[in-house]
This record gives C-alpha cells, sequence and structure tokens, in this order.
C-alpha cells in the first residue's frame, strides 16, 4: 500500500479483560498470514501488557521516550513473527513527562510514512484520557466486547464518543463466547447495538496458557477454532475472502509440525 496511508484500528472496550490486548496481537498475526504490513502499538500507558504477552522482555525504547521526544516513533517498532511492535514501558517512572493528547501526531507520523497497511492501537478500556487518545488517533474503531448485556451496553456510549469524534467506521467483535444461556447470540447483539459485527471467537482457557507463556495464540495452536476465528476477522476487516483450510492441509501442517506461515 505504499503512497497510500495506513488504517489505522483503535481496539476499545468498556471495561479491562475482555480480550484487547489478546486481540490486537493476533488480529495483527492473522493480517500479516493475509500479507499484510502491520504494527500494533501499546496505548494503554498506565498499565502496559504488549511486551509481556509477546514474551519480549528487552527492548531499548518504547512509546514513553517518543511522548518525551526522546526518538522519532518510526524507530520504535520491534520485530516479532513477521509483525511490528511498540511497547509502553512498565517502569512507572516513565509515566513522567507523557501527554498522551500527542498521540494523534505521533500515530499520523507512522502512518503518513505509508510503510504500514495497519496500524493497530490497543487502548486502555473505558472512557479515560488515555482511551479518548485511541479514539482520537485511529480512523476506525473495533468495540471488543463478551456477549453478555453488562459489558455489551458499553458499546452505546463508546459509538456515541466515536461519533462525536466522527468516525463513521465502528465495528463489534464478540470474544469468549461459551455458548451459554446467558449470553447474546451475534445477531442479538447486532439488533440490539446496530453496530456491524466483525466476527466473533470462541472462549478457549489454552488463550490463557499462551498469555502466560508469552507466546501469541496463532503460534501457540494455530489449527484451532480460535484462530481460524481470528484468520475470519482479519479477512473481513481486509474485505478478502478467507478459505477455511481442508482437514487434509491442516493434517500436513500438523504431521510437519508446521506452526508458522511466514
Ligand atoms: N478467546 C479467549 N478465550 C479465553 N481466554 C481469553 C480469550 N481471549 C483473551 N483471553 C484471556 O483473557 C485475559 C484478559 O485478556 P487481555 O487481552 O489482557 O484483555 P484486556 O487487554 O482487554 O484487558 C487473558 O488472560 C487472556 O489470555
Ligand atoms: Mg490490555
Amino acid at each position: 500500500m505504499v503512497g497510500n496511508l495506513s488504517r489505522v484500528i483503535g481496539v476499545i472496550s468498556g471495561k479491562g479483560g475482555v480480550g484487547k490486548t489478546t486481540f490486537s496481537i493476533n488480529l495483527a498475526l492473522a493480517l500479516r498470514r493475509l500479507g499484510k504490513r502491520v504494527v500494533v502499538v501499546d496505548c494503554n500507558i498506565s498499565t502496559p501488557h504488549l511486551a509481556y504477552y509477546l514474551g519480549v522482555d528487552h527492548y531499548s525504547v518504547t512509546l514513553n521516550n517518543v511522548f518525551r521526544d526522546e526518538v522519532d516513533v518510526k524507530f520504535v517498532p520491534i520485530e516479532r513473527e513477521g509483525v511490528m511492535f511498540i511497547p509502553a514501558s512498565e517502569e512507572l517512572r516513565d509515566l513522567i513527562r507523557v501527554d498522551v493528547t500527542h498521540l494523534k501526531t505521533h500515530i499520523s507520523r507512522l502512518s503518513n510514512d505509508s510503510f504500514y497497511d495497519y496500524i493497530i492501537l490497543d487502548s486502555a478500556p473505558g472512557l479515560g484520557r488515555e482511551a479518548l487518545s485511541v479514539f482520537r488517533a485511529c480512523n476506525e474503531i473495533i468495540f471488543l466486547t463478551t456477549p453478555t448485556i453488562p459489558t455489551l451496553t458499553d458499546i452505546t456510549r463508546c459509538a456515541e464518543v466515536a461519533s462525536q469524534i466522527g468516525h463513521k467506521k465502528f465495528y463489534m467483535v464478540l470474544n469468549m463466547i461459551r455458548n451459554k444461556k446467558y449470553e447474546l447470540s451475534a445477531l442479538d447483539a447486532t439488533n440490539m447495538f446496530r453496530s456491524p459485527i466483525l466476527g466473533t471467537i470462541p472462549f478457549d482457557e489454552t488463550v490463557m496458557d499462551s498469555t502466560s507463556l508469552g507466546t501469541p495464540y496463532l503460534i501457540f495452536n494455530p489449527n484451532s477454532k480460535v484462530s481460524e476465528s481470528y484468520m475470519q476477522i482479519a479477512a473481513n476487516l481486509a474485505g478478502i475472502r478467507y478459505e477455511k483450510p481442508s482437514f487434509f492441509s491442516r493434517m500436513k501442517r500438523f504431521f510437519k509440525k508446521e506452526k508458522q506461515f511466514f
């Protein structure tokens, strides 16, 4: 996509723990498998998790240095599994002189460079300063939620804020689906909240195993329903038709131990 601006996607939610960081990383890996160039930015400056979830503990510069004008944002991304990542510092002292309202300026620099097809912003939850900086810096929003009424109702407020900021593209993703009676179906959620649904992801305890090991799920378990959901969501976002791999090709991959596609 050289010469065009990147698509800047904000991954937001009403509350924490619904899977934003997991989603941002795995969506990026799925887009990479579709041939896209992607960078993920940890915009949850006060409680950052991106580096930990990637199993990365050696990085010299972070988004905090960018906010303090110590380094150009273009030089911060680190590579993991073919995707670029910009971590935020886990040191409390690195919050000094960090003004998140400048996020849009830095992300615009990254976008104007035209190097990335997608810039994914992993947000803090809610509608505080950090989350609002993501609303302002992105041009499309993915609202991530679990499929229960209390978490889903936050979508109304978030969609209102998004429209006040001028966003037209607002999608919803339902995560951690357990197919229980108390859950709303994708159809119910679309009808109730009038937001287009980009996809659904099942609940799978092994996702938590992959998180605690610092191995992104698409690498940890590529032949699973969760990984397939991520591929489908990435394809929907990119407007590409996704062909589910046949049983035969999955078995071949399994026996060849081809865990990666990059
Ligand atoms: N589809 C899923 N099934 C089961 N657990 C999940 C799923 N997606 C995310 N998780 C787990 O939920 C927890 C919170 O995820 P996280 O990405 O940190 O959420 P957030 O960034 O919204 O706070 C993590 O332990 C993660 O492994
Ligand atoms: Mg998070």
